[in-house]
């Protein structure tokens, strides 16, 4: 018997082998043929660079976020996953396999196979370290707390404020975003399986944005086109400055923050009260009393009553920088979908309607947070009509070093100015 199960074993393992060959010919790139275009034109996000790439890069239409714990002693071990990771982002970016594959069956593989075929995607790794990549439980693990950067702050509680300890934190923070879900996801799993032994997955979640084919704004699950107002120096709004830590210079600060929408509440509101909540036109993205989406907001206008045509507590008049004396940041949201989950949150008591775990995961990159989203977003959680229909269930802080030059792993200004 047992040898009958063996036989095509034996047989199938040698055509395996004879296929692998032709698979694994093209050097583990995972697009057969793709030695013509190069760049952008192939779908190929360059990974090296002055800064990260997936923080100015046009939004990818997916986006997998995962937060780790570092569980390794020694500083050795953290720098040794550091370029473990750095070696397989730039494979994983380029359309190839996270490591060069090869025809042996006894071990897991190099990889985990299923991007193979797939196109690169535009894949973008970008990866920040978390505050406890510095101090940990009051212990300075790796002898790095005196680089921790002042902007690296412990985020404050905000009203309102129901963050989930399974999805908040973290020591290092990886968002992966491709026009392809399959890519992103692979590109985390492969990072997860480097750091077995020296990190390990605290949270995650998967997003999606789809911009429809016309290249117009994207909307969000609240049917709102979301992304409209961007800095318009992304550059001043987002790298950070020459007062932080050398290893900082060209990098930046990435608040992450799982917001849960009530859908239920929200999808039983008026249109018209859903347009004074936000500030703008559902429709075509204008501000409110206004025709085109991307004219500028008007903060000043009434109407014939004198009331202010963008209510005092409208989203988008709370979220603007300049009437709040605010730093820039820059946005980079995606929708998330979590399935029904009929147990969480059941406070305030309308809430115990709500079905969908679904919302916005929400990105945004910036010079410094203190004077970015703790600014911004301390005034929002207090007087937004928003506030309503969303609840923050999860985030976290991270500082995204400067970009990776050629030679050099994530993270090496930090660990050889230690
Ligand atoms: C589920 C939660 C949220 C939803 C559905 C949402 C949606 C929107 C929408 C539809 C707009 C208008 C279109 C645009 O300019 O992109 C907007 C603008 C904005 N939002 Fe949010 N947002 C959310 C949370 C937040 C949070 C937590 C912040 C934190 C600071 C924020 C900051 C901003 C800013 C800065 C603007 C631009 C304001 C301006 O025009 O100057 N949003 N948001």
């Amino acid at each position: 018997m047992n040898g009958h199960l063996r036989q095509p074993h034996r047989a199938s393992r040698r055509g395996l082998l004879t296929a692998a060959g032709g698979l694994l010919a093209a050097a583990g790139a995972r697009v057969p043929g793709s030695g013509a275009a190069t760049g952008r034109a192939a779908g190929i996000e360059a990974f090296e660079g002055v800064h990260q790439a997936g923080i100015l890069t046009p939004q990818q239409s997916h986006c997998y976020f995962a937060a780790f714990d570092l569980t390794a002693d020694k500083r050795d071990a953290v720098v040794q996953l550091l370029q473990a990771w750095t070696d397989a982002a730039r494979r994983l970016t380029a359309g190839q396999t996270a490591a060069p594959m090869d025809a042996s069956l006894t071990g897991p593989g190099p990889d985990t196979a299923e991007a193979i075929g797939l196109l690169p995607s535009r894949l973008t790794l970008t990866f920040g370290f978390g505050a406890g990549l510095f101090v940990k439980d009051g212990k300075d693990r790796y002898g790095l707390a005196g680089l921790r950067p002042e902007a690296l702050i412990d985020l404050p509680r905000f009203n309102g404020d129901q963050l989930i300890a399974e999805k908040t934190g973290g020591d290092l923070s990886v968002q992966a975003c491709a026009d392809d879900p399959q890519v992103a996801f692979h590109a985390v799993r492969q990072l997860a399986r480097l750091a077995y032994g020296s990190a390990s997955l605290r949270w995650t979640q998967a997003g999606f944005s789809s911009r429809p084919p016309d290249g117009t704004t994207p909307r969000n699950l609240m049917g709102f086109k979301d992304g409209t107002q961007t800095p318009e120096q992304p550059d001043r709004a987002v790298w950070a400055g020459d007062d932080g830590p050398a290893w900082m210079r060209d990098g930046s600060y990435l608040v992450v923050r799982r917001i849960r929408i009530a859908l239920e509440h929200w999808d039983r509101t008026k249109v018209s009260f859903q347009e004074q909540t936000m500030g703008r036109h559902k429709y075509s993205g204008a501000p409110l009393g206004l025709k085109n989406e991307f004219e500028p907001l008007g903060l000043d206008r009434n109407d014939a009553d004198e009331n202010p045509v963008i209510p005092d507590n409208a989203h988008v008049r709370l979220g603007n920088a300049a009437a709040n004396g605010a730093a820039e940041i820059l946005r980079r949201g995606y929708s998330y979908n979590d399935g029904a989950n009929f147990t969480a949150e059941r406070w305030p008591p309308w809430r115990q309607g709500m079905e969908y775990d679904a919302g916005l995961l929400f990105l945004c990159y910036q010079t410094d947070p203190r004077t970015g989203f703790v600014k911004l977003f301390g005034t929002m959680a207090k007087f937004d009509m928003l506030n309503q229909f969303v609840t923050h269930t999860g985030g976290g802080l991270f500082a995204c070093p400067g970009g990776i030059r050629q030679g050099s792993f994530l993270g090496q200004r930090l660990f050889t100015a230690a």
